[in-house]
């Protein structure tokens, strides 16, 4: 039973723009939304304990409440998120990505986000190198690089993780590769020549004048 995946599937590879929900208005959350929904592929919803990074900010409650055409791109930056993905998933997320660095059995946990129906993702911190999630990326939907320490939204890009995405790329050419962190018109078009389809930009569309003209700035950067 993983009918969230088949349409997700159906346009794999496709370039894809991520806005991260991380700078919303929480107070009118599904408004908000709304007017993103025209330029976005997915919303990516920033997932932080408090623990694994030094933020705190929404759970599987929040999840629940949103109501959104547009799948929502879970990235669980959180201690054990073996205890909280079940959460997440009936909460509505089509896709739960965790962090290699604070899950104790991968390959368990991957199946375990499959078993309940969502595509399952894995990502690494800028220090983390590949050799890491080497044996789980056969089993994985997508990869999320992180281009940032992650925790918080508006620091700048770290070019030095662009060789660990050529490196994926090229031993996966199918695989979604998704990059988070300092997301601009500028830094997108170098992850997409080192093979990343997925941008996820917070800052860059969220805080900007005309969200809708920055995402489309995006877009053409990429396509
Ligand atoms: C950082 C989060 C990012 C963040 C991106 O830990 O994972 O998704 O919201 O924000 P920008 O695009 O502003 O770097
Ligand atoms: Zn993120």
């Amino acid at each position: 039973m993983v009918t969230k995946s088949l349409s997700f599937r159906a346009v794999k590879l496709k370039t894809k723009i991520a806005p991260s929900i991380l700078g919303a208005d929480y107070g009118d959350l599904n408004h908000y939304l709304q007017k993103l929904e025209p330029f976005s592929d997915l919303f990516h919803v920033d997932v932080m304990d408090g623990n694994f990074v030094p933020n705190l900010t929404i759970g599987a409650v929040v999840v629940n409440a949103i109501k959104t055409t547009i799948p929502l791109d879970c990235h669980l930056m959180i201690n054990h998120p073996e205890e909280y993905i079940e959460d997440f998933a009936k909460a509505g997320a089509h896709i739960i990505t965790v962090h290699a660095e604070a899950t104790r059995d991968l390959k368990k946990t991957i199946e375990k986000i499959h078993d309940l129906g969502c595509l399952a993702g894995v990502s690494i911190d800028p220090k983390t190198p590949v050799s890491k999630i080497q044996k789980v990326l056969p089993l994985v939907d997508l990869v999320l690089i992180m281009s940032v320490e992650p925790g918080f939204g508006g620091q700048a890009f770290m070019p030095e993780v662009l060789p660990k995405i050529v490196q994926i790329r090229k031993a996966y050419p199918e695989l979604d590769i998704e990059v988070d962190g300092g997301i601009t018109h500028e830094t997108a078009p170098l992850c997409k020549s080192a093979g990343a389809n997925i941008f996820v930009a917070g800052s860059y569309i969220l805080k900007a004048d005309d969200p809708k003209a920055a995402a489309e700035k995006l877009r053409k950067a990429v396509s």
